[in-house]
């Protein structure tokens, strides 16, 4: 029997810790004050340290000298992971980065709980990689590997929207059936369940690989990408005619984890390039002073903020303020112009959700309550489409940030009984 189990919910975008007291989830405070921190770490290059959580969030906000890294649990699975880089004058991986990430987890948690964790209760999505079974295995071992190293003995891995169920009790009986819906940053998890009167009855549990960041990143290749040259046009370099501006560099602008591999002289070689042969250069000014200035997450950040402010119900659109890069440069954003970047994403969550009836045998007409978790949850787009799809269903909102880890805590008490 062991009394040392730590339930942490490592997140695409943010992450959060606990153990159970007296049956009831205790949060670490992470930082002063937070019970959950952005998954984010930057290199500070002038103070030659490394610093996560809001920390990294405020370096890159000010401006400070660095790498700055999110959305770290993306890269999970992929070649990216096991690369060497040199950052002050270290050679380290996404292995050694995410391990320091929760090391410093760790460390805090032993901290406030006067006692070591050499156990971990970690969540994991579903599926890490849902197209691809090789990658959705080796994300399992990569993040193994990342937890081993930041000094667990042992990990166990939880799915995170059987965690969430665990913490959630939405009204109804032992026959209702009830669907946990977590749209976070990284993916869309499913649960259905019903209670017990010890503990719940998991019917099926199903993921995708789509969530915040995914709608982020096609919010800003069609919208914000344009302004920094997407779709403009490039006079060949030899003979008459036109050609479009490649998309690959807008695409990986737009993407979170990816933008910290676009700082390389030949990224900005490639755009001087470009800028050399556009018909009209302004756009491409501005690439090259992002790339230059590594302003990518600065532009990542100010995406995410106008999703979020367009969002809200009585919003009558929302600006995306890009004054980083320009003076006064805005990109308008309301509902209709949101609603046909994430088309896509909304038919895989329901393809997802369909998918997870179909494991459990279930008509939608059966599905008694709704459960959102998850930051994405909030998107009204999400929930418009769990209304058309459940037309009778009860919606439960949970604690959006923090539902998947007082289930983890939960869990990590179970295992220290057992
Ligand atoms: N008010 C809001 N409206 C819409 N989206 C929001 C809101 N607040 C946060 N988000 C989005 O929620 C996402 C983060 O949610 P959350 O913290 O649940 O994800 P996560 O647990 O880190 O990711 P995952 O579980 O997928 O690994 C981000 O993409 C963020 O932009
Ligand atoms: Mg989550």
């Amino acid at each position: 029997m062991t009394q040392n189990t730590l339930g942490i919910d490592f997140g695409t975008s943010n992450s959060a810790a606990g153990i159970a007291v007296n049956g009831k989830p205790f949060l670490v405070e992470i930082e002063p004050g937070k019970e959950t921190v952005p998954t984010a770490v930057f290199f500070d290059f002038e103070a030659r340290k490394t610093v996560f959580g809001t920390q990294a969030n405020r370096a890159l906000v000010q401006g400070l000298e660095g790498r700055y890294m999110r959305a770290l649990k993306s890269v999970l699975g992929t070649p990216l992971m096991h690369e060497n880089r040199r950052f002050l004058g270290e050679t380290v991986s996404f292995v050694d980065i995410i391990a320091r990430f929760l090391s410093r987890i760790k460390t805090r948690a032993e901290a406030a709980c006067y006692q070591s964790f050499d156990t971990a209760i970690s969540g994991r999505p579903v599926h890490f990689h849902s197209d691809n079974a090789t990658r959705d295995a080796q994300a399992l071992t990569d993040l193994t590997l990342c937890y081993k190293r930041a000094g667990f003995k042992e990990v166990d891995f939880m799915f995170e929207p059987e965690a969430a169920a665990l913490a959630a009790n939405p009204a109804g009986d032992e026959k209702t059936v009830h669907l946990i819906v977590d749209i976070g940053g990284g993916t869309s998890d499913f649960t259905l369940f019903r209670k017990q009167p010890a503990g719940i009855d998991i019917l099926a549990s199903h993921g995708v690989r789509v969530g915040g960041t995914n709608f982020d990143r096609s919010i800003s290749f069609d919208h914000v990408m344009p302004e920094f040259g997407r779709g403009a046009k490039i006079n060949k370099a030899m003979g008459a005619g036109e050609l479009t501006a490649p998309n690959k560099l807008f695409h990986d602008l737009a993407t979170w984890q990816v933008i910290p591999f676009l700082y390389t002289p030949e990224t900005l070689q490639e755009v001087a390039y470009l800028r050399q042969q556009a018909v009209q250069p302004a756009q491409f000014d501005r690439l090259h002073d992002i790339l230059e200035n590594q302003l990518g997450h600065d532009v990542a950040f100010a995406v995410e903020a106008g999703k979020i402010a367009a969002n809200k119900i009585n919003g009558q659109g929302a600006n995306i303020n890009l004054s980083i890069v320009e003076k006064n440069l805005q990109v308008p954003l309301d509902k209709g112009r949101m609603a046909s970047s994430l088309m896509d994403h909304m038919s895989a969550i329901q393809t997802g959700v369909v998918d997870t009836l179909k494991m459990a045998a279930i008509a939608p007409a059966k599905v008694g309550t709704v459960v959102f978790v998850g930051g994405s949850s909030l998107m009204s787009d999400v929930q418009d489409l769990l209304a058309d799809i459940f037309p009778d269903a009860s919606v439960h909102q949970t604690e959006a940030f923090t539902a998947v880890v007082d289930g983890l805590a939960m869990a990590a008490s179970a295992h220290n009984r057992g």
